[in-house]
């Protein structure tokens, strides 16, 4: 089979070179990758550079090699065409249809899918300019991915970073391998819920549970790369962010349910894939817990945690949102599913089995996705991105 092409796009800004990270990690999982700089990411980073790490020539201008074509060819053969770093003057070019070099060529030439990754100062990317220009691509079609918090060149910090290179490549290979153009959540607002709450005891000590989060971010990964504004309220994980993706941080049960009820009113969505402690120990102690000579230790008394899932689906924060939640199951999977499914009230229920290597921490899952409406998918063993996809299919159908 021949390698998936993609052009990587690269415009002036010192983030560019960060796409050389992007550019290695696509090269080395089997994508055929032709880089298409602009003149000014080439203050930032030489041709030399993209040309032998790519192991393909560069050109920034449509005179090189005339002969070939090269505005119109590399884009009409490109599987996807990513730009990383996207900078305001190359989004807002790419909106208006501008053409004056090579890769604003490419750009009005592909008729695959277009990823950027934009990245620029607070301010350039809050201008109504440059928000519109972003507004006008994605209605077009494009996946323009929300960049991230955090420091940016100099000592401002702020939003207007360039995503993670590992995370962008995560966004290609799934916009590659669902070989869709249109992002089919554009539009959409979903929140979702991953890791595992801890129920502190102590200062030192707390209740906790053994998921790692890994399904509720790729909930989250492919939801960005299917083009919606995500949530992502992480009760205690230390994955790295998704691309895209506003990751709200949180501790406990209570503070996953405050999380969850400001960000629901607001989306299409919920998914509920956090492990929430349905318990918590009745009181806090200000200081560490003390063994005592000769004293057993005092029993624990726990009560309940609010149930998030039950509580947003009965008291729904939007008309025609769609909830869905998770069940780990030990035994009787499917009529334990049936019967979850009705008492929390959602729309959709991801059940899986739960053994020692199964789930928990694993890069795998398998599930069956149980529907208020009877309906019964089964999702075969494979990545949590799959299952992700899957649900996400399954939420799209419910939302349209
Ligand atoms: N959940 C929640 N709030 C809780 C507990 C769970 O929102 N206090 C959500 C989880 O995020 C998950 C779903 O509910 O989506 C299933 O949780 P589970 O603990 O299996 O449900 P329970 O009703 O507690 O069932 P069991 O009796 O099996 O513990």
């Amino acid at each position: 089979m021949d390698k998936p092409k993609v052009v990587l796009g690269v415009s002036g800004g010192i983030a560019a070179y960060k796409a050389c990270e992007l550019l290695r990690r696509l090269t080395e999982s089997g994508h055929e990758v032709r880089v298409v700089p602009t003149a000014s990411a080439l203050h930032f980073v030489g041709a030399a550079t993209w040309s032998a790490l790519s192991g393909n020539p560069v050109s920034t201008e449509v005179w090189d090699d005339v002969h070939e074509v090269p505005h119109v060819r590399i884009g009409q053969h490109a599987d996807l065409v990513v730009v990383a770093p996207a900078t305001a003057d190359t989004l807002a070019k790419a909106a208006h249809g501008l053409a004056d070099d090579l890769l604003t060529n490419t750009l009005l030439t592909a008729r695959c899918p277009v990823v950027f990754a934009p990245a620029m100062h607070t301010e350039m990317w809050e201008h109504p300019a440059t928000q519109e220009n972003v507004a006008t691509l994605r209605r077009r079609g494009a996946l323009v991915i929300e960049p991230a918090v955090g420091r940016l060149t100099g000592v401002d910090t702020g939003k207007g970073r360039l995503p993670d290179p590992g995370e962008i490549f995560e966004v290609c290979r799934r916009v590659l391998a669902r070989g869709v153009t249109e992002p089919d959540l554009r539009g959409r607002h979903v929140v979702v819920s991953a890791g595992g709450t801890r129920e502190p005891l102590d200062p030192v000590r707390f209740l906790g549970n053994r998921s790692s989060g890994k399904q509720g971010y790729a909930l989250a990964r492919t939801a960005a790369a299917r083009g919606a504004r995500v949530t992502l309220i992480a009760a205690n994980s230390t994955l790295p962010a998704p691309a895209g993706v506003d990751v709200v941080p949180v501790g406990t049960a209570v503070q996953l349910r405050e999380a969850v009820l400001r960000a629901a009113p607001e989306a299409d969505a919920v998914v509920m894939a956090a492990a929430v402690a349905d318990f918590r120990p009745a009181a806090y102690a200000a200081g560490k817990i003390k063994k005592k000579d000769g004293q057993e230790p005092e029993p624990i008394t726990l009560v309940r945690n609010p149930d998030i899932l039950a509580e947003i689906s009965a008291d729904r924060a939007r008309p025609g949102q769609v909830i869905v939640g998770f069940a780990a199951e030990t035994d009787d999977v499917l009529a334990n599913g049936r019967a979850k499914l009705k008492r929390k009230g959602c729309d959709l229920l991801v059940v899986n089995e739960v053994g020692e290597l199964k789930t928990f921490g694993s890069e795998e899952n398998e599930a069956v996705v149980l529907g208020t409406d009877g309906s019964e998918t089964a999702v075969a063993h494979g990545p949590k991105e799959a299952l992700a996809e899957t649900v996400w299919d399954l939420v799209a159908e419910r939302l349209s």
